[in-house]
């Protein structure tokens, strides 16, 4: 398993690069993901939450292999006008739920293993999945898009949790 970097780790603001090299260490590190993604219950995982500060995320919404994907060198092209709440939670940031709003469905382009371009319209948990990944890979985490009061709080109920975790451990 890969680890997962978290909230006060400095990779996970840090600027991030194109991908330029679709190799078979490419897709093994992918494979990696799938497997640390499936092993920690999540939905998605973007390479900055592993220490790598590249233009790539995954996503697997738990519905067998057609609901698995990546995206390499992601643009969001368009949004839809219309927005909703949902609770988000992060691999970064674990055991922590807060509703963000954003808008409901997306068209990304992006690269496939292979370099190949593909474009998908996202609506649902995949639209959803796909904003929060690609926020990941501008420096952006969920709570970033809370009130800046919201977001203290739970950094700081992050920060005592996870002091108590290494007292213990
Ligand atoms: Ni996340």
């Amino acid at each position: 398993m890969l680890d997962i970097y978290t909230l006060d780790d400095e990779v996970l603001r840090e600027d991030t690069e194109k991908v330029t090299v679709f190799d078979n260490s490419l897709k093994m590190l992918v494979d990696a993901m799938f497997d640390t993604l499936v092993e920690a219950d999540g939905v998605g995982l973007a390479a900055p939450q592993i220490g790598v500060s590249k233009k790539f995320f995954i996503v697997d919404l738990r519905r067998g292999d057609d609901s698995r994907y990546v995206f390499i060198n992601p643009e969001i092209i368009e949004t839809s006008m219309e927005e909703g709440p949902y609770e988000e939670g992060c691999l970064s940031i674990p055991g922590f739920y807060r509703e963000v709003i954003r808008p409901l469905r997306v068209k990304v382009q992006a690269q496939d293993l292979n370099g190949k371009y593909f474009t998908i319209d996202a609506d649902g948990l995949l639209a959803r999945v796909i904003q929060h990944e690609n926020d990941h890979l501008n420096k952006t985490l969920f709570i970033d898009h809370l009130t800046p009061e919201e977001k203290e709080k739970v950094e700081k109920a992050f920060r005592k949790k996870n002091r108590r975790k290494r007292k213990n451990g």
